[in-house]
């Protein structure tokens, strides 16, 4: 279980984050939406550590840290290993192949061994459908495999929880199509998910629960069938953005 309680972070005299409180059930796939600027992707990277809240508490899988004081590298260090982030961008090593990328991490923690790691690797990328691009370098690769690498490194780590922030969102719509497949997949699987993205096509398909945000505040959390039949005009205002119509009759 991942559970945040009255989590607030500030950027300079910004308050961005204000009391946010939610808890995530472990095998479920949670949808973040909201406008821009309303603080998903600050959100996503505290869940992280990339941020650091100025208070609250978050707990992930019975480790628990208490934002306000300073935190040990052990302590942070113990909190990262529940979670893996996939970017936007991608954020490949450009000088290292797909299975570079994919098994480093592993390598370096000490988890595995170098060739455990490159079988694990070479594994997680049969996965994402990549089974032939194994050895090229990132640039030689589509936006839509890059990210699938980018997810076959997130998983090689074993994280309880996968966070992606807009993970399609710099990609055309066939090749979107590509890393949503990968997205369901993990869904099926019952892997803990918490997307942030502007696909309401997935969040109506996949979301076990949808957390909107609303200038830095949680303005509706729940299973995703309320949301999208929401009649509350804040979610409808949003909603109608993306040509969602009600799914209330
Ligand atoms: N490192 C930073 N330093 C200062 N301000 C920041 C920083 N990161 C984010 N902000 C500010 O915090 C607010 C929320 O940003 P955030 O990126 O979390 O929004 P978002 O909901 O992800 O938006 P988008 O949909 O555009 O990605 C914005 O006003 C942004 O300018
Ligand atoms: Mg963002």
């Amino acid at each position: 279980m991942l559970s945040v309680e009255g989590l607030s972070k500030s950027f300079g005299n910004q308050h961005i984050l204000k009391d946010i409180n939610l808890q995530l059930n472990d095998g479920e796939t949670t949808v973040i939406l909201g406008p821009s600027g309303s603080g998903k992707s600050t959100l996503l990277r505290c869940l992280n550590l990339l941020e650091t809240p100025e208070q609250g508490t978050l707990t992930i899988e019975g480790d628990r840290l208490q934002f306000g004081g300073k935190l040990s590298d052990a302590q942070v260090r113990t909190m990262r290993q529940h979670s893996a982030m996939v970017f936007q961008q991608f954020n490949l090593f450009p000088n290292y192949t797909a299975l570079q990328n994919v098994a480093l991490a592993p390598t370096l923690n000490g988890k595995l061994s170098k060739s455990e790691s490159q079988q694990l690797a070479r594994d997680l990328l049969v996965k994402v459908g990549l089974e032939h691009r194994i050895d090229s370098y990132p640039d030689l690769l589509s936006g839509g495999q890059q990210q699938r690498v980018a997810i076959a490194r997130a998983l090689a780590v074993s994280p309880d929880y996968l966070l992606f922030d807009e993970p399609t969102s710099a990609l055309d719509p066939e090749l979107e199509a590509e890393v949503i497949r990968v997205l369901i997949d993990l869904a099926r699987e019952n892997r803990s998910l918490v997307v942030v993205t502007h696909n309401m096509a997935f969040a109506q398909k996949v979301a076990n629960k949808i957390i909107f945000l609303d200038e830095g505040r949680v303005a509706f959390d729940g299973p995703a069938g309320d949301f999208f039949a929401s009649d509350q005009p804040r979610i409808r205002q949003f909603l109608n953005i993306f040509d969602v119509v009600s799914s209330a009759s």
